[in-house]
């Protein structure tokens, strides 16, 4: 049972609130009050799991009462709610806590979904906030010299399997600009997205590219693509970089689907991360690009136990045998992901990710176990996170 304390001063919306919430069963209001003065009572005395708190209270404001219970009951989610939709008062509603934004009153539609999110997210201790202790996450590029080879597939369940496996924080960026499917693949829709980034480069920190990523009922957040491919080339290499910057100072693990378009946001993703995952099919045409792709990386100094080779669509017929690959590229799979007709298309289909939908499936099962490998202690599997060489990279580019 989700617990939530309503606190609005507007009888419309909280009628309108209440009528939402009726027929959900997992979710109980256990208070509300009118004012902010009143709410703080109400909360002491309840200790819910999700606030639903209007900005515009009278007595405290909305803003002042996210900051007092961030600090003071950090075990309670604050979902904002306003009539304002402009960036500065999302952006000011976050950084005093809230986890969730609505804008009232179309954004209401959603509010129980919005509640199940943002209850699954992880708890912020008192001290994660302000302290200036930010913690360094992982980011893990995952990306394919070719289209169709199962990048998103793998990026959107490792993400679920590593926050079963780890239970941290994950957070994946669609870095396929133009047509990214994260979104679907998670059954996101949002009118936040990584353009809103892209048109604030300067003003991306954590808070604001963590509030631009959508929470999903796994608890993990996806940061997605813009929503016309129009936008994609608003997308820098600058923002990707300052991007994942940012969000690994508060996530374990960022996982950022790199598609397979060898381009400026790539080329930067690569170079802000950690671990690389190089998705490659069993066929003689991806043996021929993944080559190539291998060539760039070496060009490029990567070290090699900064990125590993993984063996997408394997078993499938007329495949050739993973041994013949290994060979011809010269280096040995990482992890080796099984063809399944029929599954991971059920899941794109659906919305719901193959880990969660059939865990037991042999795909699920090969995700799960990347998962762990990925996720064991550092001195065992974290490859090294040295410089990377950004003059051989400009080199590639022709010269800048
Ligand atoms: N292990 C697998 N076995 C069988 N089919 C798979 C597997 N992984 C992915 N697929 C299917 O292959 C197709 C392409 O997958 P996906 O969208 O993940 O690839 P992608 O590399 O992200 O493609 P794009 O380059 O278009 O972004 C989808 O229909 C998906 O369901
Ligand atoms: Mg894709």
């Amino acid at each position: 049972m989700i617990r939530i304390v309503v606190l609005d001063d507007s009888t419309d919306a909280m009628t309108q609130i209440f009528r939402l919430l009726h027929d959900q069963r997992e979710i109980e209001v256990v208070g509300s009050a009118a004012d902010g003065q009143a709410g703080l009572q109400v909360l002491r005395e309840t200790r819910p799991d999700v606030l639903l708190l209007e900005m515009d209270l009278p007595l405290v404001d909305g803003l002042t009462l996210a900051q007092t219970i961030t600090k003071t009951m950090p075990s309670v989610q604050i979902i904002a709610m306003s009539a304002n939709s402009d960036l500065a008062s999302v952006r000011r509603a976050m950084h005093a806590g809230a986890r969730e934004y609505v804008v009232k009153p179309g954004e209401l539609d959603d509010l129980a979904d919005k509640i199940r999110q943002v209850n699954a997210l992880d708890r912020t201790g008192p001290e994660t906030p302000t302290s200036g202790q930010e913690q360094q996450g992982e980011v893990i590029t995952i990306f394919g010299p070719r289209g169709g080879s199962g990048v998103t597939t793998l990026t959107v369940n490792l993400a679920l399997a590593l926050r079963q496996v780890s239970h941290g924080e994950i957070v994946v960026v669609d870095g396929s600009l133009q047509f990214g499917d994260v979104g679907v693949m998670l059954n996101l829709h949002s009118e936040r997205h990584i353009g809103e980034l892209a048109r604030r480069v300067e003003e991306v920190d954590s808070a604001f590219a963590e509030q631009m990523a959508v929470a999903h009922p796994s608890g993990i957040r996806a940061l997605l693509a813009p929503p016309v491919p129009e936008m994609a080339d608003l997308v820098t290499g600058e923002c990707i970089r300052r991007t994942l910057a940012a969000l690994k100072q508060k996530a374990d693990y960022v996982l950022y689907d790199g598609g397979h378009y060898l381009g400026e946001p790539l080329l930067a993703a690569l170079d802000a991360s950690d671990r690389l995952l190089l998705v490659s099919t069993p066929d003689v045409p991806s043996i021929k690009s993944t080559s190539l792709m291998l060539g760039v990386l070496d060009a490029l100094d990567f070290e090699r136990r900064r990125y590993s080779l993984i063996l997408s669509h394997v078993g499938r017929r007329h495949a050739v045998r993973t041994q013949d690959m290994e060979r011809s590229l010269g280096t040995s799979a990482f992890a080796c992901l099984p063809y399944d007709d029929t599954g991971p298309l059920q899941a794109a289909n659906q919305g719901r990710p193959l880990v969660d939908s059939d865990p037991d499936a042999s795909l699920s099962r090969a995700v799960l176990q990347l998962a762990r490998q990925i996720a064991r202690p550092a001195q065992e599997a974290v490859p090294s996170k040295e410089a990377p060489k950004a003059k051989r990279r400009f080199a590639f580019l022709g010269g800048v």
